[in-house]
């Protein structure tokens, strides 16, 4: 590990930096929303401050820093079927952020974070890059003329890069964007900040709080504007430790390690997604359970059900056996000095996760048999068509990206209008209501 970017120090000297400039350190909240039905699970570290941005609540203090713990599966934001597959994409994550409420604006915001960058963690000035919303020349100004910042490395790009909103309703507003650029090695010559490439990573987002969005989609004007801005602690140290993925980072290899011993596989090659899926979710899945989600069969609970059943998938990708509860004890070690709420509900947690692995680990074998007897009975079979698809979900608690990942093993799609037709029928016939997507009901198995 190099000591000089380990995530104890990057998390100090963030809170430094912003202490010194007149800000007050904020405890993360729970993962959970307190109060807050719009809202899934904590997305962003500017959730518990809606109401400040909103004009609603006033506090002793207009400058904040935090670091907050979120999760984004499920809801607006929704990285859960990117994780494995990306370098990048996590469902939880450390956001580490600096708030105004009605105090400074972007010139500030903008300095705040350059200096802290360029200054405090030292990033090459040279491989910084800025975007910004289509319509703000102030912040392109503020970039090119207060920060010196040449403009070919500013981009206008449109609102859905640059324009971030909590959720359907809620404090929203254009940003600008810090990415670095990775170089030629990942990715082409003219690729750009914002594109699909791997060459311009995100760092971190300054949000210029302006309106309050409505049900009816209008945005109300804020009486005072104010600043939200969240960098993933995790990308940032991916960058400052010169790593490929932020998997590969200090703050992973104690996870990482473990599942190599209680496996005999090593992290390389094509078994780094299952090592990453596993890693990734018995992070979301500890931070949970330790703010009180329970796995079920609607909600946030049916959330967490997915992310360990995945997970549970994913592991037969490098063992028969269940490691996966185990896990947790990497995750309560390697952190509970930021997050001693772990280390408090390490039993409880580990036996939660030990009695839902267990209730799916013979619906997991039963349903992957059933699948591949489907695929070797019907020749040139390409699709698991909306009925099958029906059967695997109601008999064997398999939700359907469940199903599609199994698919693409077999280089199939599965038909997911067929399977609404099938779940429509199913709810008529026995008088139920639809609900949202996120609501779906499981049986218990
Ligand atoms: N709320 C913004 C984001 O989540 C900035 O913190 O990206």
């Amino acid at each position: 590990m190099n000591s000089k970017t380990d995530s104890n120090i990057i998390r100090d000297k963030f809170f430094d930096f912003f202490k010194k400039n007149g800000h007050t350190q904020v405890a993360s909240s729970s993962l959970i929303p307190a109060q807050d039905p719009t809202l899934l699970f904590t997305n962003a570290g500017m959730n518990q401050f809606k109401d400040l941005f909103l004009g609603l609540e006033t506090r002793s203090y207009t400058r904040a820093v935090s670091i907050q713990k979120c999760m984004r599966a499920g809801g607006k934001h929704n990285d859960l079927d990117n994780v494995g597959f990306t370098a990048r994409h996590l469902t939880f994550f450390e956001m580490m952020g600096n708030f105004s409420f009605g105090d400074y604006f972007k010139k500030e915001a903008i300095e705040f974070a350059w200096n802290f960058l360029t200054k405090e963690v030292n990033l090459p000035e040279e491989k910084l890059h800025a975007t910004v919303f289509l319509e703000d020349d102030e912040s392109y100004d503020i970039w090119h003329k207060v920060i010196g910042l040449p403009k070919e490395r500013i981009t206008r790009l449109g609102a859905k890069d640059n324009f971030w909103q909590m959720g359907d309703v809620g404090p929203c507003g254009p940003c600008t964007e810090i990415y670095i650029d990775r170089g030629l090695e990942h990715g082409p010559k003219d690729a750009k900040p914002g594109d699909d490439s791997e060459r311009f990573l995100e760092i971190w987002n300054l949000v210029f709080m302006q309106f309050d969005r409505q049900p009816n989609g209008e945005d109300l004007k804020l009486k005072k504007p104010g600043v939200d801005t969240g960098m993933g602690l995790e990308r940032l140290l991916m960058v400052l430790e010169g790593k490929n993925s932020v998997y590969e980072t200090s703050l992973f290899q104690e996870i990482i390690q473990n599942i190599e011993k209680l496996t005999g596989k090593k992290y390389q090659d094509k078994l780094k997604p299952a090592f990453n899926v596993l890693a990734d979710h018995i992070r979301s899945s500890t931070f949970l359970l330790a703010d009180g989600c329970t796995p079920s069969n609607e909600g946030r609970g049916y959330v967490l059900r997915r992310i360990i059943r995945r997970a549970a998938l994913f592991e037969q990708k490098l063992t028969n056996k269940s490691i996966f509860p185990d896990l947790a004890k990497s995750v309560i070690s390697s952190m509970s000095n930021v997050y001693p709420e772990l280390k408090e509900n390490q039993d409880y947690i580990v036996s939660v996760l030990k009695s839902e692995v267990e209730k799916f680990a013979s619906n997991l074998i039963r349903g992957r048999n059933l699948i591949a007897k489907m695929f070797s009975e019907t020749k040139n079979k390409n699709l698991i068509t909306g009925e099958e698809t029906f059967r695997l979900y109601d008999t064997f608690g398999f939700p359907t990206e469940l199903i599609e990942l199994v698919a693409q093993e077999y280089n199939s799609k599965v038909d997911l209008d067929g399977f609404a037709k099938e779940m429509e029928k199913q709810k008529l016939q026995s008088g139920k209501k639809i609900k949202h997507s996120d609501q779906i009901n499981l049986p218990d198995d």
